[in-house]
């Protein structure tokens, strides 16, 4: 059973996971919005000015991280995610720490001993919006609900301390395109046309670290979805999907198992490094399209024992989302088996 039960959550509902989280919180238009909010807070309050944050993640935080003047610290993970040992015994009092919740799942790490040093913790739940536990040990913590939900955009941030309101307003070229493409999406237009219109709208995003309000139609949107059902539909295609692969296999789950509180963003996979993009434009060319989490930026750090480029260049992740039935699963995975891989 999935850890929230909701029905009808909204904005004002008391039902609504956010209501209660945290004293402090605004709703903006994406992830990287809510980063740099949270970073200008630490600043601002604190006057922290260096961030702890992983090998393995989103080019885009480097990027709001410097656009903020804030410096970096890189630290490393094993090819399970799991941070490495000692990884993060230079953080210090008065640094920030980003804990990623990867792919829906909560990530397990013992951060009373950094809140104990006087590290600042931003946990970054972007692809865990809907997972239990989340936010709860953080001074701050933020959630993408465009990425669970048709919202065309949409983030939530949560914080210990009063955070800066000053947000510039909605890009509603951006909302534009995204709503035209999840209409031609959802009337089954060739996927080229939607494609199009998605890279659009994230190449706008790419050139715009300004942190926007929310737009009014994803609050509205919002109050409409069902947050338990989408929670259950996506840990049951995951269930599905994952019985096929086996850790041994050609196609391994980076996960071997799924929490109760997990409410995956994907099923994601490890590949024969000669593999995966072949697979990949197999699946493509069949209709699955698959992300990469993550291509890493040129220039990322080699530390000793990480193994972010080991995984960037192997890794997959299988759409398992709410649009989709256990008879989609079966189709991805008779594809895979297609694809000459077994
Ligand atoms: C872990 C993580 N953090 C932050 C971000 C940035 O979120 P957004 O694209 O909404 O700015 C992403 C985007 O995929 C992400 O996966």
């Amino acid at each position: 059973m999935p850890w929230l039960s909701l029905k009808q959550p909204g904005e004002q509902n008391d039902d609504n996971p956010w209501s209660s989280l945290k004293p402090y919180s605004q709703w903006l238009n994406t992830g990287r919005s809510a980063l740099s909010v949270a970073l200008r807070s630490l600043r601002k309050i604190h006057g922290c000015n260096r961030i702890w944050i992983p090998t393995f993640v989103c080019p885009c935080i480097r990027e709001t991280c410097l656009r903020n003047s804030f410096s970096i610290e890189y630290y490393s993970l094993d090819r399970n995610l799991n941070i490495l040992p000692g990884a993060l015994d230079g953080a210090g009092t008065g640094d920030a720490f980003l804990w990623v919740h990867y792919f829906g799942f909560f990530s397990t790490y013992p951060v009373e001993r950094l809140l104990d040093r006087g590290v600042w913790i931003v946990e970054d739940a972007v692809q865990s919006a809907l997972t239990g536990g989340v936010g709860k040990n953080g001074n701050f913590v933020f959630q993408s609900l465009r990425k669970f939900t048709p919202l065309p955009d949409g983030a939530y941030l949560g914080s210990d301390f009063p955070l800066e309101d000053k947000l510039e307003s909605v890009d509603s070229e951006f909302i534009a395109l995204r709503l035209k493409g999840k209409k031609l999406k959802a009337e089954q237009a060739p996927d080229r046309e939607y494609l199009e219109l998605f890279e659009r709208s994230e190449a706008l995003l790419d050139a715009d670290y300004f942190p926007r309000s929310m737009s009014a139609v994803s609050k509205g949107m919002l109050k409409t979805q069902n947050l338990s059902q989408i929670i259950e539909k996506r840990r049951g295609n995951y269930l599905h999907l994952s019985q096929f692969l086996n850790s041994s296999g050609p196609i391994r789950p980076l996960f071997s198992s799924l929490p109760d509180s997990a409410a995956p963003l994907g099923l994601p996979v490890v590949l024969e490094q000669s593999q995966r993009n072949r697979v990949r434009s197999f699946l493509a060319g069949n209709g699955i399209y698959c992300a990469i989490h993550w291509l890493l930026a040129p220039g990322a750090p080699q530390l000793p024992g990480d193994e972010a480029s080991w995984l960037s260049e192997r890794i997959l992740t299988l759409p398992i989302d709410q649009r989709y039935s256990r008879d989609d699963m079966e189709y991805i995975w008779k594809t895979l088996k297609r694809s000459g891989l077994d």
